[in-house]
């Protein structure tokens, strides 16, 4: 219901129901058998923010083999440690629509986190989605379409997890922005609620994690903020009903740190692994499990089954990538010299052990294992790739692109004596002075920017300014580069713009993750313009390269999500326009890749760029100030976010979802849109029966197991899973929750990895043939939108059912040879499944597909320009 409220789901589905995963199953019940009460207890819960190497680990069960996992931010590239790739983020792999740059990605992360001991990748990001253009972590993930955000989310998840390493589906869900994420960071007394109705959660928000299960995801985190008045982390609805049993999720649920608001009632909510450990507070000491969760097992307030398949879980998670596989896993296991070979907490050799405690004990931490490839395999090339591929020209007149590397287009100045002047103006060209990792996880917007900041950052091992690579790329012999390091241009200062004959100007906008602030931006932007003051810059460079503005100007911008383009778009001099996104490590490189035709641009928004902040509609503002004692976010809007809400509301763009320019251009021809024989009927086949989950003897242990061994040294604020006297097992009456005891329906959406088998059954395949008709070579992304029945009525009920204009389905990134090359053509093919034909009915809690009216088939460069279209 759209009613704020969230209704209960018990009691949480066990894991093991999935053949795909029956192998991991049984040797994790194998193990899992022999664990004792502690042992399993160890394994669901952090030992304490900052105790171990990783911004989160569990314990071992060092007696079975079972190591201490470490969980590390984030979906970047790996937070906290040297010789790492700074990979670009989230934001710019979306742009590419590359699907083969997002598996790559996967795989070139994992192994970097792999070979530094990390079990668990914090990520990929894909909530949030981007509801609010200005949500501070918007970045992260890949765009704000739930498609895009799937399709990607389960290209880096394959490529994380073929490397043997576990990945992050996160955040589950509703975490849109920042404000109010949580309570302590806030000052609130509760963490805000999302208010989200069920059509509107599965057709939006929990796609990309339908996807990722799919993908069949090791982990997913759950959200701090509250879902439909209820804590992500404690909320049955969402783990123990959508996860678990709609989305047949065989992985564990992680909270995000200390994002658990609940000891007892996360458990039987679905919850599997607290993070980092501590309690309510950041290294309190004061853990909600650990010797809680012991306890309330040894007193029956949280059943020993529940315990069983948490624990059975991750175990399994951990065998279903092969890290008890010595080839796919070559670090030793963390006794005597395993584990993670740097820490997060100190960049010296030598460190803490446990970093977060009284103990002082040292020894050496930091091995600065360089992970960041070799040779071709050197990963900063593929973060050049996705950093070129994920810039999007938007403005190109007069081909003004690519430049020439003597300087002149067209031969204008060959053969003059005079050097060829090229003006290179605003912070954002240029270094921090201060080196690119000066300001705690990148909260400072200083020099240019190539991440954002919070725990999806990195440490630049070196980063790539424009302007030293503009310096390399022009000709010296023939180009004079001059260099304008800031974005005032003092009056007397602004004949440097008048002797220019090409000026490229650049600048910015930053956000990023709630806990820290910069520039006075608390997380969420607090507009969507340029910063510092780049619109003014733009402007002035515009209006005086060359003789007034005679000259042309190329601008740049770096930045986390759409910025408003119009105070500068429109000037005569702006010639060229190139949104760069976060590049990463290879900022640079990749830009005069671009800048000098070497990559012919390929990127594509992510997002719609608006002409006015207020064109994305009244809802898409942040909350900056709480409205209530539990902030409430009500997503009125619900289907209606990005591109969609343009097209209901007939408002123009500036720059539409999926739109961008290339130096060559493409034709589309010849739509075949080819239904398969299928059995037209409105609901999915009834769910399919799973395989039977492991079982365990669920007596409860004597409390005189779980005590602590004698003379355990005990380190201050460490989490652990014991119990220090067995009078601290009260047996009373524990109430459950009311509805615990009235098992839940299990969803007929349900049946497998994703949901219901036969949600993802082809039921047409379309087809389309793409030409490059220009003079180069290049890439186009082909978009495939569907339209649904017009004025569809449901055809049971006779109720009229709303739908948006239209929606992405499906995107190929295809190259085609142009100029005189012969194969200049390319057969584009997209399979539509039953899912992407249906809509999520609240009443029937299913997913329906239409059987009357026709569907709408638009192929396409942009969502609005789709020169294909057909019916069926
Ligand atoms: C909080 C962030 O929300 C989450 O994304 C991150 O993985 C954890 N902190 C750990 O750093």
């Amino acid at each position: 219901p759209a009613d704020g409220q969230s209704p209960p789901w018990y009691p949480t589905p066990k894991g093991g129901t999935d053949a795909k995963w029956e192998e991991s199953y049984k040797k994790a019940a194998e193990l899992v058998r022999q664990m004792t009460l502690v042992e399993k207890v160890n394994i669901t819960t952090g030992t304490g923010w900052s105790m171990q190497m990783c911004v989160g680990n569990t314990g071992p069960v060092a007696r079975l083999g079972f190591p201490s996992l470490c969980l590390q931010d984030g979906p970047l590239g790996i937070r906290f440690a040297d010789n790492i790739t700074a990979f670009p983020a989230g934001v710019t792999v979306g742009a590419t629509w590359n699907k083969d740059l997002m598996y790559e990605k996967g795989r070139a992360h994992a192994l970097e986190a792999k070979l530094k001991g990390i079990n668990v990748l914090l990520g990929p990001a894909m909530g949030p989605l981007g509801r609010m253009p200005a949500g501070g972590r918007n970045w992260e993930g890949f765009g704000s379409d739930p498609v895009l955000q799937g399709i990607a989310a389960a290209q880096m998840i394959k490529g994380i997890q073929v490397e043997g390493v576990m990945a992050t589906a996160k955040h589950f869900v509703g975490n849109e922005q920042e404000h109010f994420r949580q309570s302590w960071e806030w000052g609130t007394p509760n963490a805000i609620s999302s208010n989200i109705d069920d059509r509107t959660l599965h057709e939006l928000y929990a796609w990309p994690f339908a996807e990722s299960i799919r993908a069949g995801v090791a982990s997913i985190m759950c959200s701090y903020n509250q879902v439909n008045n209820s804590y992500a982390c404690g909320n049955s609805k969402l783990m123990n009903g959508i996860l678990k049993d709609e989305l047949g999720f065989q992985g564990f649920v992680q909270s995000d740190w200390l994002a658990q608001r609940s000891g007892v009632a996360s458990a039987l909510a679905g919850l599997d692994m607290s993070m980092p450990g501590d309690g309510l507070r950041w290294a309190d000491g004061k853990p909600l499990w650990g010797s809680e969760l012991t306890k309330a097992v040894l007193n029956s307030s949280v059943p020993m089954d529940r315990l069983d398949d948490m624990v059975t879980r991750i175990v399994a998670a951990w065998y279903q990538v092969g890290q008890d596989d010595k080839d796919k896993w070559p670090m030793p296991p963390p006794e005597g010299d395993g584990g993670p070979n740097f820490s997060s907490w100190t960049n010296d050799r030598v460190g803490f052990l446990h970093h977060g405690s009284d103990d002082k004990t040292t020894g050496v931490v930091n091995k600065f294992v360089n992970v960041q490839g070799e040779g071709d395999d050197f990963h900063g090339h593929l973060a050049r790739r996705i950093a070129a591929e994920g810039t999007v020209l938007v403005k190109n007149e007069d081909n003004i692109l690519p430049l020439n590397r003597n300087g002149w287009k067209k031969d204008e100045k060959a053969g003059k004596e005079m050097k060829y002047r090229v003006g290179v103006f605003g912070e954002d060209a240029r270094a921090n002075q201060n080196g690119p990792n000066s300001c705690v996880d990148r909260a400072c917007n200083t020099g240019t920017l190539a991440q954002a900041w919070g725990s999806g950052s990195v440490d630049f091992p070196y980063l790539i300014t424009p302007i030293e690579a503009i310096r390399k790329s022009f000709n010296e012999e023939s180009v004079y580069v001059t260099d304008w390091p800031a974005n005032k241009l003092p009056t007397e200062q602004e004949g440097i713009l008048h002797d220019q004959d090409l000026c490229i100007v650049f600048a910015n906008a930053d956000a990023g993750e709630g806990y820290l602030q910069a520039d006075g931006i608390r997380g969420d932007r607090n507009n969507l313009y340029t910063q510092h003051r780049g619109d003014y810059l733009i402007k002035k460079v515009a209006e005086g390269c060359g003789n007034n503005g005679s000259a042309p100007t190329i601008v740049v911008i770096h930045a986390v999500g759409p910025v408003m383009l119009e105070n500068f778009i429109s000037i005569p001099g702006v010639k060229a326009v190139l949104l760069a996104h976060l590049p990463g490590q290879e900022s640079g490189n990749a830009l005069t890749d671009v800048l000098f035709g070497d990559v012919n641009p390929s990127g594509r928004l992510p997002y719609t760029i608006a002409k006015n902040e207020d064109d994305y509609g009244p809802t898409s503002k942040i909350l900056y100030l709480p409205n209530n004692i539990v902030p409430q976010q009500n997503f009125t809007e619900g289907l209606y976010i990005d591109y969609r809400h343009f097209d209901k509301y007939n408002i123009t763009p500036r720059f539409e979802f999926g739109y961008g320019l290339s130096y060559t251009t493409f034709h589309l021809s010849s739509l075949l849109v080819n239904p398969k024989s299928f059995t037209k009927t409105l609901l999915p086949a009834p769910r399919p029966a799973g395989i039977n989950p492991p079982s365990y003897p669920t007596d409860i242990p004597d409390p005189s197991t779980a005590l602590a061994p004698p003379g355990l040294r005990k380190l201050g604020k460490y989490i652990y899973p014991y119990i220090f006297s067995t009078s601290d097992v009260k047996k009373g009456k524990y109430p459950y929750p009311p509805a615990y005891h009235i098992p839940s329906t299990p969803s007929p959406a349900g049946g497998a990895q994703g949901g219901n088998p036969d949600l993802y059954t082809t039921v047409a395949v379309i087809t389309a043939t793409l030409t490059n008709t220009g003079p180069v070579t290049g890439d186009s992304v082909v978009q495939l939108y569907i339209t649904y029945p017009p004025d569809y009525v449901d055809e049971e009920t006779g109720e009229p059912v709303d739908f948006p204009v239209r929606v992405l389905r499906g995107f190929q990134k295809v190259r085609v040879e142009g100029g005189d090359a012969k194969q200049k053509r390319a057969e584009v093919k997209f399979e539509l499944t039953r899912k992407d034909l249906s809509y999520w009915d609240v009443r029937r809690g299913n997913w329906v597909m239409p059987t009357k009216g026709e569907f709408g088939i638009e192929v396409g460069f942009s969502s609005r320009d789709l020169p294909l279209k057909g019916k069926f």
